[in-house]
Protein backbone atom coordinates (compact mmCIF):
# COMPACT_ATOMS: atom_id res chain seq x y z
CA UNK A 1 0.00 0.00 0.00
CA UNK A 2 1.38 3.36 -0.81
CA UNK A 3 1.36 5.37 2.66
CA UNK A 4 2.79 8.99 4.03
CA UNK A 5 3.68 7.50 7.26
CA UNK A 6 6.06 10.19 9.07
CA UNK A 7 5.14 12.56 6.01
CA UNK A 8 4.20 15.95 5.24
CA UNK A 9 2.41 17.59 2.56
CA UNK A 10 1.47 20.73 1.60
CA UNK A 11 -2.51 20.99 -0.61
CA UNK A 12 -3.41 24.38 -1.70
CA UNK A 13 -6.41 25.48 -2.56
CA UNK A 14 -7.80 22.31 -0.26
CA UNK A 15 -10.63 24.02 0.99
CA UNK A 16 -13.26 22.55 -1.27
CA UNK A 17 -13.29 21.03 -4.87
CA UNK A 18 -10.69 18.71 -5.77
CA UNK A 19 -7.83 20.18 -3.51
CA UNK A 20 -10.25 19.10 -0.85
CA UNK A 21 -10.26 15.08 -1.91
CA UNK A 22 -6.60 14.94 -2.26
CA UNK A 23 -5.72 16.25 1.36
CA UNK A 24 -8.49 14.17 2.76
CA UNK A 25 -6.87 11.03 1.00
CA UNK A 26 -3.17 12.14 1.85
CA UNK A 27 -4.46 12.36 5.24
CA UNK A 28 -6.15 9.42 5.27
CA UNK A 29 -3.02 7.24 3.98
CA UNK A 30 -0.85 8.89 7.27
CA UNK A 31 0.55 12.19 5.30
CA UNK A 32 0.21 15.56 7.97
CA UNK A 33 -1.29 17.76 5.80
CA UNK A 34 -1.48 21.70 5.61
CA UNK A 35 -4.51 22.66 4.38
CA UNK A 36 -3.84 26.00 2.43
CA UNK A 37 -7.38 27.80 1.22
CA UNK A 38 -7.86 31.40 0.89
CA UNK A 39 -11.66 30.89 0.51
CA UNK A 40 -12.01 33.24 -2.07
CA UNK A 41 -14.58 33.21 -4.72
CA UNK A 42 -14.18 30.91 -7.84
CA UNK A 43 -13.11 34.28 -9.78
CA UNK A 44 -10.27 35.02 -6.85
CA UNK A 45 -12.66 37.85 -4.92
CA UNK A 46 -12.65 38.35 -1.03
CA UNK A 47 -11.92 35.46 1.46
CA UNK A 48 -13.10 33.35 4.00
CA UNK A 49 -11.22 31.22 7.09
CA UNK A 50 -14.15 28.59 6.70
CA UNK A 51 -13.11 25.99 3.97
CA UNK A 52 -9.45 25.31 5.32
CA UNK A 53 -10.73 25.24 8.51
CA UNK A 54 -13.51 23.17 7.66
CA UNK A 55 -11.25 20.42 6.04
CA UNK A 56 -8.99 19.89 9.03
CA UNK A 57 -11.98 18.99 11.01
CA UNK A 58 -12.93 16.25 8.86
CA UNK A 59 -8.99 15.17 8.58
CA UNK A 60 -8.95 15.62 12.16
CA UNK A 61 -12.39 13.69 13.15
CA UNK A 62 -11.34 10.59 10.41
CA UNK A 63 -7.92 10.39 13.15
CA UNK A 64 -5.47 12.17 10.62
CA UNK A 65 -3.26 15.20 11.35
CA UNK A 66 -3.48 18.61 9.52
CA UNK A 67 -3.54 22.25 10.48
CA UNK A 68 -4.92 25.75 8.24
CA UNK A 69 -3.10 27.64 6.38
CA UNK A 70 -5.26 30.52 5.30
CA UNK A 71 -2.96 32.23 3.45
CA UNK A 72 -2.93 33.37 -0.42
CA UNK A 73 -0.29 31.22 -2.78
CA UNK A 74 -0.15 34.95 -4.81
CA UNK A 75 2.13 36.64 -2.80
CA UNK A 76 6.37 36.08 -1.98
CA UNK A 77 5.27 36.36 2.02
CA UNK A 78 2.37 33.88 1.61
CA UNK A 79 4.02 31.53 -0.36
CA UNK A 80 6.88 31.10 2.71
CA UNK A 81 4.25 31.54 5.06
CA UNK A 82 2.51 27.93 3.77
CA UNK A 83 6.16 26.21 3.50
CA UNK A 84 6.87 27.59 6.91
CA UNK A 85 3.71 26.24 8.46
CA UNK A 86 4.93 22.82 7.28
CA UNK A 87 7.27 23.15 8.98
CA UNK A 88 6.63 24.66 12.33
CA UNK A 89 3.49 22.28 12.67
CA UNK A 90 5.28 18.81 11.05
CA UNK A 91 9.17 19.59 11.30
CA UNK A 92 9.70 18.26 7.29
CA UNK A 93 7.90 18.76 4.03
CA UNK A 94 7.78 15.71 1.94
CA UNK A 95 5.01 16.77 -0.86
CA UNK A 96 3.46 20.15 -2.19
CA UNK A 97 0.18 19.71 -4.29
CA UNK A 98 0.29 22.75 -5.90
CA UNK A 99 -3.99 22.99 -6.82
CA UNK A 100 -5.05 26.59 -5.67
CA UNK A 101 -6.88 28.64 -8.57
CA UNK A 102 -9.55 30.69 -9.53
CA UNK A 103 -11.45 30.96 -13.02
CA UNK A 104 -12.80 33.08 -15.15
CA UNK A 105 -13.80 33.40 -19.22
CA UNK A 106 -13.15 36.50 -21.42
CA UNK A 107 -13.58 36.49 -25.44
CA UNK A 108 -9.66 37.73 -25.90
CA UNK A 109 -10.47 41.15 -27.22
CA UNK A 110 -12.12 41.64 -24.34
CA UNK A 111 -9.76 40.34 -21.90
CA UNK A 112 -9.01 43.06 -19.56
CA UNK A 113 -4.84 43.51 -18.22
CA UNK A 114 -6.37 43.31 -14.49
CA UNK A 115 -8.09 39.81 -15.58
CA UNK A 116 -4.68 38.51 -17.26
CA UNK A 117 -2.19 39.80 -14.19
CA UNK A 118 -5.11 38.29 -11.58
CA UNK A 119 -5.48 34.93 -13.60
CA UNK A 120 -1.42 34.91 -13.92
CA UNK A 121 -0.67 36.22 -10.09
CA UNK A 122 -2.85 33.39 -8.79
CA UNK A 123 -1.53 30.38 -10.76
CA UNK A 124 2.01 30.67 -12.31
CA UNK A 125 3.02 33.11 -9.62
CA UNK A 126 1.88 31.71 -6.71
CA UNK A 127 3.15 27.60 -7.51
CA UNK A 128 6.44 29.96 -7.79
CA UNK A 129 5.68 31.03 -5.05
CA UNK A 130 5.06 28.19 -3.02
CA UNK A 131 7.60 26.14 -5.23
CA UNK A 132 10.59 27.73 -4.24
CA UNK A 133 11.19 27.68 -0.57
CA UNK A 134 9.57 24.60 -0.61
CA UNK A 135 12.04 23.26 -3.28
CA UNK A 136 15.08 24.75 -0.57
CA UNK A 137 13.65 22.83 2.49
CA UNK A 138 13.32 20.04 0.38
CA UNK A 139 16.98 20.37 -1.08
CA UNK A 140 18.12 20.60 1.91
CA UNK A 141 16.27 17.60 3.07
CA UNK A 142 17.13 15.59 0.32
CA UNK A 143 14.31 14.79 -1.70
CA UNK A 144 10.39 15.67 -2.30
CA UNK A 145 7.72 15.61 -4.47
CA UNK A 146 5.86 18.20 -6.08
CA UNK A 147 2.59 17.74 -8.16
CA UNK A 148 1.49 20.68 -10.08
CA UNK A 149 -2.37 21.02 -11.06
CA UNK A 150 -2.05 22.27 -14.57
CA UNK A 151 -4.87 22.19 -17.18
CA UNK A 152 -5.89 20.76 -20.13
CA UNK A 153 -6.82 24.52 -21.61
CA UNK A 154 -3.23 25.27 -20.95
CA UNK A 155 -1.37 22.56 -23.31
CA UNK A 156 -4.77 21.71 -25.21
CA UNK A 157 -6.75 25.05 -25.43
CA UNK A 158 -9.80 26.25 -24.03
CA UNK A 159 -11.81 28.99 -26.02
CA UNK A 160 -12.52 32.44 -23.71
CA UNK A 161 -9.88 31.10 -21.27
CA UNK A 162 -6.37 32.77 -22.81
CA UNK A 163 -5.49 33.82 -19.25
CA UNK A 164 -5.94 31.09 -17.62
CA UNK A 165 -4.46 28.66 -20.65
CA UNK A 166 -1.66 30.40 -20.26
CA UNK A 167 -1.21 30.67 -17.20
CA UNK A 168 -1.61 26.98 -16.94
CA UNK A 169 0.55 26.13 -19.52
CA UNK A 170 3.73 28.20 -17.45
CA UNK A 171 3.22 25.72 -14.68
CA UNK A 172 4.15 22.70 -17.51
CA UNK A 173 7.03 25.44 -17.48
CA UNK A 174 8.11 25.81 -14.47
CA UNK A 175 7.48 22.26 -13.32
CA UNK A 176 9.88 20.83 -16.34
CA UNK A 177 12.81 22.65 -14.69
CA UNK A 178 12.28 22.27 -11.26
CA UNK A 179 12.19 18.74 -12.26
CA UNK A 180 15.57 19.01 -14.17
CA UNK A 181 16.93 21.36 -11.62
CA UNK A 182 15.63 19.07 -8.62
CA UNK A 183 16.66 15.52 -10.02
CA UNK A 184 20.38 15.51 -8.34
CA UNK A 185 18.69 16.46 -5.77
CA UNK A 186 16.08 14.16 -4.99
CA UNK A 187 13.10 16.24 -5.84
CA UNK A 188 10.73 15.18 -8.60
CA UNK A 189 8.05 16.77 -10.26
CA UNK A 190 4.97 16.56 -12.27
CA UNK A 191 1.73 17.51 -13.65
CA UNK A 192 -1.86 16.71 -13.65
CA UNK A 193 -4.44 18.32 -16.22
CA UNK A 194 -7.79 17.17 -14.06
CA UNK A 195 -11.23 17.36 -14.98
CA UNK A 196 -13.48 17.26 -12.25
CA UNK A 197 -17.14 18.22 -11.62
CA UNK A 198 -16.36 21.00 -9.32
CA UNK A 199 -17.79 24.73 -8.73
CA UNK A 200 -15.27 25.69 -11.38
CA UNK A 201 -17.81 23.47 -13.62
CA UNK A 202 -21.44 24.39 -12.30
CA UNK A 203 -20.47 28.32 -12.21
CA UNK A 204 -19.11 28.14 -15.94
CA UNK A 205 -21.74 25.57 -17.66
CA UNK A 206 -24.16 25.21 -14.87
CA UNK A 207 -25.46 22.32 -12.47
CA UNK A 208 -25.97 18.80 -13.35
CA UNK A 209 -29.78 19.52 -12.28
CA UNK A 210 -30.25 22.00 -15.22
CA UNK A 211 -28.34 20.34 -17.49
CA UNK A 212 -30.39 17.23 -17.34
CA UNK A 213 -29.49 13.93 -19.37
CA UNK A 214 -27.70 16.45 -22.32
CA UNK A 215 -23.92 16.03 -20.80
CA UNK A 216 -23.54 12.31 -19.64
CA UNK A 217 -20.14 13.79 -19.36
CA UNK A 218 -20.73 16.20 -16.28
CA UNK A 219 -21.75 12.42 -14.69
CA UNK A 220 -18.52 11.31 -15.34
CA UNK A 221 -16.24 13.62 -13.87
CA UNK A 222 -16.60 13.20 -10.54
CA UNK A 223 -13.98 14.59 -8.74
CA UNK A 224 -12.83 11.51 -6.96
CA UNK A 225 -11.45 10.07 -9.77
CA UNK A 226 -8.50 12.66 -10.04
CA UNK A 227 -7.58 11.85 -6.41
CA UNK A 228 -5.52 8.83 -7.33
CA UNK A 229 -3.07 10.26 -10.12
CA UNK A 230 -2.56 13.40 -7.84
CA UNK A 231 -1.58 10.64 -4.49
CA UNK A 232 0.68 8.63 -6.30
CA UNK A 233 2.49 11.14 -7.84
CA UNK A 234 2.84 13.37 -4.66
CA UNK A 235 4.31 9.35 -3.26
CA UNK A 236 7.47 8.09 -2.98
CA UNK A 237 5.88 5.22 -4.92
CA UNK A 238 6.64 7.30 -7.52
CA UNK A 239 10.33 7.75 -9.17
CA UNK A 240 9.58 9.38 -12.64
CA UNK A 241 9.83 13.01 -12.84
CA UNK A 242 9.14 15.85 -15.73
CA UNK A 243 5.92 14.62 -16.53
CA UNK A 244 2.15 15.49 -17.14
CA UNK A 245 -0.81 13.33 -16.87
CA UNK A 246 -4.61 14.03 -18.18
CA UNK A 247 -7.12 12.70 -15.40
CA UNK A 248 -10.37 12.69 -16.47
CA UNK A 249 -13.43 10.52 -15.32
CA UNK A 250 -11.50 7.48 -14.59
CA UNK A 251 -8.93 7.89 -17.77
CA UNK A 252 -5.49 8.41 -16.91
CA UNK A 253 -2.84 8.94 -19.89
CA UNK A 254 0.60 10.91 -20.12
CA UNK A 255 0.42 14.25 -22.29
CA UNK A 256 3.56 14.77 -23.98
CA UNK A 257 5.08 17.10 -26.16
CA UNK A 258 7.10 15.40 -29.03
CA UNK A 259 9.31 16.81 -31.36
CA UNK A 260 9.00 15.71 -35.01
CA UNK A 261 11.23 14.27 -37.14
CA UNK A 262 11.03 17.20 -39.50
CA UNK A 263 12.99 18.16 -42.64
CA UNK A 264 16.24 19.09 -43.16
CA UNK A 265 16.83 21.97 -45.66
CA UNK A 266 19.91 23.34 -47.03
CA UNK A 267 19.35 26.87 -47.68
CA UNK A 268 15.99 26.20 -47.62
CA UNK A 269 13.42 28.91 -48.69
CA UNK A 270 9.85 29.84 -47.41
CA UNK A 271 9.19 28.22 -50.90
CA UNK A 272 10.74 24.76 -49.56
CA UNK A 273 8.91 25.30 -46.46
CA UNK A 274 5.53 25.11 -48.77
CA UNK A 275 6.98 22.05 -50.55
CA UNK A 276 7.83 19.89 -47.73
CA UNK A 277 5.26 21.03 -45.52
CA UNK A 278 3.97 17.40 -44.84
CA UNK A 279 7.55 16.53 -43.21
CA UNK A 280 7.63 19.70 -41.54
CA UNK A 281 4.33 19.35 -39.78
CA UNK A 282 4.21 15.05 -39.69
CA UNK A 283 3.76 14.09 -36.12
CA UNK A 284 5.72 11.03 -36.57
CA UNK A 285 8.00 9.47 -36.49
CA UNK A 286 8.73 12.25 -33.11
CA UNK A 287 10.75 11.67 -29.88
CA UNK A 288 10.08 12.88 -26.50
CA UNK A 289 12.89 15.32 -25.82
CA UNK A 290 13.75 15.65 -21.65
CA UNK A 291 15.09 19.13 -22.07
CA UNK A 292 16.51 21.32 -24.63
CA UNK A 293 19.62 19.22 -24.75
CA UNK A 294 17.30 16.05 -26.54
CA UNK A 295 16.39 18.63 -29.31
CA UNK A 296 20.06 20.00 -29.84
CA UNK A 297 21.27 16.58 -29.74
CA UNK A 298 18.30 14.87 -31.92
CA UNK A 299 19.26 18.01 -34.42
CA UNK A 300 23.06 17.50 -34.55
CA UNK A 301 22.85 13.84 -34.86
CA UNK A 302 20.10 14.13 -38.25
CA UNK A 303 23.12 17.17 -39.16
CA UNK A 304 25.87 14.93 -38.43
CA UNK A 305 27.01 17.27 -36.46
CA UNK A 306 29.42 15.83 -33.79
CA UNK A 307 28.46 16.78 -30.32
N1 LIG B 1 -12.41 21.27 -11.93
C1 LIG B 1 -11.83 21.02 -13.08
O1 LIG B 1 -12.39 20.34 -13.96
C2 LIG B 1 -10.46 21.54 -13.36
C3 LIG B 1 -9.92 21.38 -14.65
C4 LIG B 1 -8.63 21.79 -14.90
C5 LIG B 1 -7.89 22.36 -13.89
N2 LIG B 1 -8.44 22.54 -12.65
C6 LIG B 1 -7.62 23.15 -11.61
O2 LIG B 1 -7.72 22.39 -10.42
C7 LIG B 1 -7.54 23.25 -9.30
C8 LIG B 1 -8.70 23.09 -8.32
O3 LIG B 1 -9.90 23.50 -8.95
P1 LIG B 1 -11.37 23.16 -8.40
O4 LIG B 1 -12.16 22.76 -9.56
O5 LIG B 1 -11.28 22.27 -7.22
O6 LIG B 1 -11.84 24.64 -7.99
P2 LIG B 1 -12.47 25.24 -6.64
O7 LIG B 1 -12.83 26.63 -6.96
O8 LIG B 1 -13.50 24.31 -6.10
O9 LIG B 1 -11.23 25.20 -5.62
C9 LIG B 1 -10.15 26.08 -5.72
C10 LIG B 1 -9.75 26.50 -4.33
O10 LIG B 1 -8.58 27.34 -4.43
C11 LIG B 1 -8.71 28.37 -3.47
N3 LIG B 1 -7.89 29.52 -3.85
C12 LIG B 1 -8.11 30.41 -4.86
N4 LIG B 1 -7.17 31.36 -4.87
C13 LIG B 1 -6.31 31.08 -3.86
C14 LIG B 1 -5.14 31.69 -3.39
N5 LIG B 1 -4.67 32.80 -3.95
N6 LIG B 1 -4.49 31.12 -2.33
C15 LIG B 1 -4.97 30.00 -1.74
N7 LIG B 1 -6.10 29.39 -2.14
C16 LIG B 1 -6.78 29.90 -3.20
C17 LIG B 1 -10.19 28.72 -3.46
O11 LIG B 1 -10.57 29.37 -2.27
C18 LIG B 1 -10.83 27.33 -3.64
O12 LIG B 1 -11.19 26.76 -2.40
C19 LIG B 1 -7.41 24.67 -9.86
O13 LIG B 1 -6.04 25.00 -10.00
C20 LIG B 1 -8.04 24.54 -11.22
O14 LIG B 1 -7.57 25.52 -12.11
C21 LIG B 1 -9.71 22.14 -12.37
Amino acid sequence: MIDFDGQAAIVTGAGRGLGRLYALELARRGASVVVNDLGSSMDGQGSNPAPARQVVKEIRAGGGVAVASLDSVDSVEGGQAIVQSALDHFGRLDAVVSNAGIFHTAPFDELSPEDWRRMRRVHLDGSFYLSQPAYRHMRAQGGGRFVFIASSAGLFGQPNSAHYAAAKAGIVGLANVIALDGAAHGILANTVLPFGYSRMVTETVGERHQLGEDLPFLKAIEPELVVPMVVFLASTACTFTHQSFSACAGRFSRVFVGLGDGWVGTAPTAEDIEAHLAEVAATEPFIVPGSIFDEVADTCSRLGIPL
